[in-house]
């Protein structure tokens, strides 16, 4: 597809129209969408729809494009699997490509330590054995996740989400053993401090809990983003993750780094984890893994993983031959791609902060790698964070031919999902579309 996107004169247009009338009646309305086009073909950074619109893929089906859509490579690996085998599962008879899998897991992930793999569906059911499996080893079922935080919609992993319009509210009851702490959100620091300057107030305050009489011998886990994903892209103090770490090691707890979002080098490097040195116990893996099948990883010490006995952890499709195989091919192009997202960063934060000192409805401007995002508020001072703002920005971008995606407790924020492929063209091009939506924005 060509280099270049057309401002769209109708969206839906004709025949994505005709189609959304069959979504309307057959598809429950309960499902959110960013952009109403229906896709006919998607190629590289590029999206083309039914009704011949085109547009730049800043979204990656929600961080999963790691190497933009359709990469050759990926398809010739599909396409040697199909001829193969394509289900077998795992735990009626072996087959090469998980163990090979599993063999890369260990040696991408942080830690020079004996590590074992479960291979799963996706990132929420990564998350939910990650937390059977700890429970499992700890004999303690209390765990910490973060306010802010996403790991799912299944309902353990829904349970450890921190945000609650809309994920949570009206799906009550959760379990009770899940504790939220604070996360370290420095532009809305739950403490009222500034960064740089405050005393880690939310790690005190999650030492408190672990170490609480109550909590003391029933919290096992503590789960954590390394960077917080849905949330916002919000990068915490290596401080805060070193402390994390160290009360981890204080209690015995199991720290579980869910990289389902942050993993396969977006944050530029492997593993979110690796910017603060970061041994996790457990590491999970999701989205860009698959090159666009379903798959998530559990990877973990060996003695945490192994603890279940045999036949406490299965799954009849996880790990199939077909995710697995797209897999192995994904691991090496990320590996072989991965200098190239250090340069990417700097033209798109330096962009980024060019349109801060133009547009004063940025507040921040944060994230790391592929993964950088501006926080919008109406008011730079109270913070007041320009949801309804965000929400135009969101459709008027779709409408000028480039998908983006909001996300954050407060739905103000527009954080970027660039395939490592993208080239510097189109990378330009979907910078300036946002550049002008805000300035057209600001305006109105
Ligand atoms: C950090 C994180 N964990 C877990 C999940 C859940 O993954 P899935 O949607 O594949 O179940 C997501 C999805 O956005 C995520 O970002």
């Amino acid at each position: 597809m060509s280099r270049s996107v057309e401002p769209i004169d109708e969206l839906p247009g004709k025949k994505s129209a005709e189609l959304q009338k069959l979504r309307d009646e057959y598809v429950t309305r309960a499902l959110g969408i960013v952009c109403p086009a229906f896709i006919e073909k998607a190629e590289g950074s590029y999206l083309r729809d039914v009704d011949g619109n085109k547009f730049i893929d800043m979204a990656s089906g929600i961080g999963v494009n790691v190497l933009g859509n359709l990469h050759e490579e990926i398809v010739v690996a599909l396409q040697r699997q199909l001829e193969r085998y394509m289900h077998l599962c795992f735990g009626v008879v072996h087959f090469e490509e998980y163990v090979r899998l599993a063999e890369k897991l260990a040696m991408i992930t942080p830690g020079d330590f004996s590590k074992h793999s479960f291979l799963n569906n996706s990132g929420a059911e990564a998350v939910e054995n990650s937390v059977k499996i700890a429970r499992f080893f700890t004999k303690r079922p209390g765990i910490v996740s973060f306010v802010n935080s996403f790991h799912g919609r299944t309902m353990f992993s829904l349970a450890l989400t921190g945000k609650d319009v809309p994920y949570k509210k009206g799906f009550e009851p959760f379990p009770k053993e899940v504790i939220h702490a604070e996360y370290a959100y420095c532009y809305r620091c739950p403490f009222g401090r500034e960064r740089d300057s405050c005393s880690l107030e939310c790690l005190y305050a999650l030492r408190k809990i672990v170490s609480s009489p109550e909590n003391k011998d029933v919290i096992g886990s503590l789960i954590l983003e390394t960077m917080q994903g849905e949330g916002g892209f919000i990068v915490p103090p290596a401080d805060f993750i070193r402390g994390v770490r160290d009360l981890c090691n204080e209690h015995s707890i199991v720290l579980i780094d869910d990289e389902i979002q942050t993993g396969l080098g977006r944050t530029g490097k492997m593993f979110c984890a690796e910017h603060f040195d970061l041994e996790p116990d457990m590491i999970l893996t999701g989205k860009a893994l698959g090159g666009g099948l379903p798959l998530g990883a559990v990877t973990g010490r060996a003695e945490i993983m192994d603890s279940p006995p045999k036949g406490g952890l299965g799954t009849t499709f996880g790990g199939n031959p077909m995710s697995c195989a797209a897999a192995l091919t994904v691991v090496d192009l990320v590996q072989k791609n991965l200098n190239r997202v250090p340069g990417m960063n700097e033209r798109i934060a330096d962009r980024l902060h060019d349109m801060q000192s133009r547009h004063t409805m940025i507040g921040d401007v944060r994230g790391l790698g592929l993964l950088m995002a501006i926080e919008l508020v109406k008011d730079r001072k109270t913070k007041e964070p320009a949801k309804e703002e965000t929400r135009k920005i969101v459709s008027s971008c779709a409408k000028k031919g480039l998908v983006i995606l909001s996300a954050g407790l407060h739905g103000n924020v527009i954080r970027l999902h660039p395939s490592m492929l993208m080239d510097t063209e189109t990378l330009d091009c979907a910078l300036d579309i946002i550049d002008a939506t805000l300035h057209g924005i600001e305006k109105s």
